[in-house]
């Protein structure tokens, strides 16, 4: 090392005062103490709503190769692709048709519901969507709401129980799930399903009842799925950590005696469409919301953790309700999505199952052609991709770094025990038009932050820097990561490097440290391994 002249030392000091945004973020090269244990395979999975998946997966004949080139992109940054929960509602209110000659018979109720059915019956050939994913591990979602109520939904179960261990077979089974948010099954806003004396024993009861139905329809029709590393559940998924019944008492009253609880499943998302109040800058892009929603479910996993079973959310997402339009669907929902993930995955959530469905205004894409909305990739599916970037392969601790205002937030990821990168995500908002949708570009400039960054000794040369870009947070197209689109439109989902993006950027460790400019309402990733010295 050179030793610095007097000049250089003042230049430093001026360089770091005129950079100052706060303080120098510290890093460490080995993971500290409050690191999240490896990161598991998949941690960025779907769920997708039972009656969009025929939608999403396509059948025998016409398999939606859109979809799988979505789920391959992330699968090419982690080595897995995603895991698919098919579940949420309409799970439990499908019914079989043995003749029904197409996959699913959709009935729209406004008064109940008018972004999803609550009138289901699924033929023979809804099991086909299991086939056109190649390499993709599925849980599937029996009908517990019906199942429990009327003499259909328990021939349901029944019928089903074949027809989708069948399908699953050849290692494409992840678990089996009874019943989707059963904590509302008295209270539901579609119509309770459950008397108002439901309760936490009631249900373990029904539960223990139907998973026992399903092992034994299992023992006749798939026998290979019956044993101890084949078999079992995500449950409760319970919509709440504290609705009318508790996920804990559940666990006392005996859910697990039967030893098939593979994973604690909870759902959770950070507001509602309509609540009053709800808005891009306070709700989603406002790290303290996301870390204080976040907090009620790692305080129940941590309660839960004697029984030893990974916890996960089964089902989450920005705004219940299937979001709200200019939000959820909004870039600024994709930045939500980047510090949503890597909170969850520092803490010590397992996976998240981001939840979507056709036509949602939350989902990450569209996968046919509606009159309610175009096919395509959506603003948020790219924060998945910076997720995936940031978790890469295996081995992989996730670790938050603090910083001063709540509108940004950074994690550091550290691989087989070494700093490889960092993720800050600069979550001021900052609006590409006026008005929302009146399409006046906004005159005001866009703000930026300088981050500098303390790294450890070894660490030299350059870093390099990858972004995640949009016009603003307000923008719904026109998304790039590191200069690549995975838009429909371009290739079909695959990633295509587009011409008009600069990428390759490095910045220089000089005297232990660095600084990069992040714009408003964007992310990026650090790359530390080509600048290790
Ligand atoms: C990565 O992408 C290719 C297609 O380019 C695909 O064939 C492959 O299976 C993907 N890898 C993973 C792990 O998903
Ligand atoms: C089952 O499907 C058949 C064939 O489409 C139809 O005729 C029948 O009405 C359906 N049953 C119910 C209960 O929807
Ligand atoms: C398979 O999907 C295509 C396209 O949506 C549809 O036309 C066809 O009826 C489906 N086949 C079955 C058996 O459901
Ligand atoms: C589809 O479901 C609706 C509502 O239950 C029913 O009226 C109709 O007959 C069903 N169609 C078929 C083909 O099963
Ligand atoms: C079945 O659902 C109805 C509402 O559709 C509800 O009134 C009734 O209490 C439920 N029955 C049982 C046995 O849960
Ligand atoms: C399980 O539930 C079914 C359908 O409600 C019922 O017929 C059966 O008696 C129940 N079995 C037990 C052991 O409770
Ligand atoms: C972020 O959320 C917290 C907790 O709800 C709230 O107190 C705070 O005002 C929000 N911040 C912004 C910038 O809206
Ligand atoms: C949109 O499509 C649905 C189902 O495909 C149909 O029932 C509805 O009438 C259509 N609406 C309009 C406005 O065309
Ligand atoms: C961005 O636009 C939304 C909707 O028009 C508005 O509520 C919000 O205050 C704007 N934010 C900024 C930073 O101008
Ligand atoms: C934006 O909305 C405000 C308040 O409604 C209005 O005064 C202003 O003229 C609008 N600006 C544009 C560019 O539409
Ligand atoms: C960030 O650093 C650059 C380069 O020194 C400087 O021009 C710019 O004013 C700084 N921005 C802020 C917001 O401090
Ligand atoms: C860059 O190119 C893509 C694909 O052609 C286009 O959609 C996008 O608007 C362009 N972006 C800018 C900032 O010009």
């Amino acid at each position: 090392m050179k030793t610095p002249s007097i000049i250089l030392v003042i230049a430093t000091i001026v360089q770091t005062l005129g950079f100052a945004h706060g303080s120098t973020i510290e890093l460490s090269s080995t993971p500290p103490e409050d690191a999240s244990d490896p990161i598991p395979e998949a941690f960025v999975s779907y769920s997708i709503e039972f009656s969009s998946f025929p939608d999403f997966a396509g059948n025998n004949s016409s398999p939606n190769t859109f979809s799988n080139n979505l789920l391959n992109n992330l699968g090419n940054f982690t080595g897995t692709k995603p895991y698919i929960r098919v579940g949420g509602n309409t799970q439990d209110y499908a019914l079989y048709n043995a003749s029904l000659p197409f996959s699913i018979n959709s009935t729209i109720i406004p008064s109940r519901a008018t972004d999803y059915p609550t009138i289901i019956f699924i033929g023979p050939s809804y099991f086909e969507s299991y086939n056109t994913w190649p390499d993709t591990k599925f849980s599937h979602g029996f009908n517990l709401g019906l199942g429990g109520n009327n003499s259909e939904g328990w021939q349901t179960l029944l019928d089903t129980v074949p027809l989708a261990c069948k399908a699953l077979g050849g290692g494409k089974l992840l678990w089996w799930e009874y019943g989707n948010e059963p904590d509302l099954f008295s209270t539901s806003a579609q119509g309770p399903v459950r008397p108002p004396g439901w309760n936490e024993s009631t249900y373990v009861s029904q539960w223990l009842n139907g998973t026992r139905a399903i092992k034994q329809e299992l023992q006749k029709s798939c026998p290979e799925l019956t044993s101890n590393e084949s078999y079992g559940y995500l449950a409760p998924s319970f919509a709440g950590v504290s609705n009318h019944l508790k996920p804990v008492t559940t666990w006392q009253d005996g859910l697990n005696v039967d030893r098939d609880i593979k994973l604690i499943s909870s759902h959770n998302y950070i507001g509602g469409a309509t609540q009053p109040g709800v808005t891009l800058q306070s709700t989603l892009m406002n790290h303290t919301k996301t870390t204080s929603s976040v907090s009620a479910q790692a305080a129940l996993a941590q309660n839960l953790s004697s029984y030893d079973i990974p916890f996960i959310l089964g089902e989450t997402n920005s705004l219940y309700n299937e979001g709200a339009p200019g939000l959820s669907n909004a870039f600024g929902a994709a930045l939500w999505g980047i510090d949503f993930n890597l909170y969850c995955a520092s803490v010590g959530i397992r996976r998240v199952h981001m939840h979507q469905g056709t036509n949602y205004r939350y989902q990450f894409w569209q996968p046919v052609e509606t009159n309610i909305t175009t096919k395509g990739t959506k603003a948020p599916y790219y924060g998945h991709v910076v997720v995936a970037a940031m978790l890469g392969g295996s081995d992989t601790q996730i670790v938050g770094l603090d910083l001063e205002d709540e509108r940004e937030a950074a994690y550091a990821a550290y691989v087989e025990g070494v700093l490889e990168r960092v993720v800050v995500v600069n979550l001021r908002e900052y609006n590409y038009t006026v008005n929302g949708t009146s399409g006046v570009v906004n005159p005001e400039p866009r703000g930026s932050q300088n981050y500098t960054f303390s790294v450890p000794d070894g660490y030299s040369g350059s870093v390099g820097v990858q972004r995640l870009w949009a016009n603003g947070s307000d923008a719904i197209s026109g998304i790039s990561w590191d200069g690549w689109s995975y838009n429909y439109e371009l290739d079909e989902g695959r990633p295509v490097r587009l011409g008009n993006v600069t990428v390759g950027e490095v910045v220089d460790v000089e005297n232990g440290g660095f600084t990069v400019a992040v714009e408003d309402s964007t992310a990026v990733v650090l790359n530390f391994s080509e600048g290790e010295g």
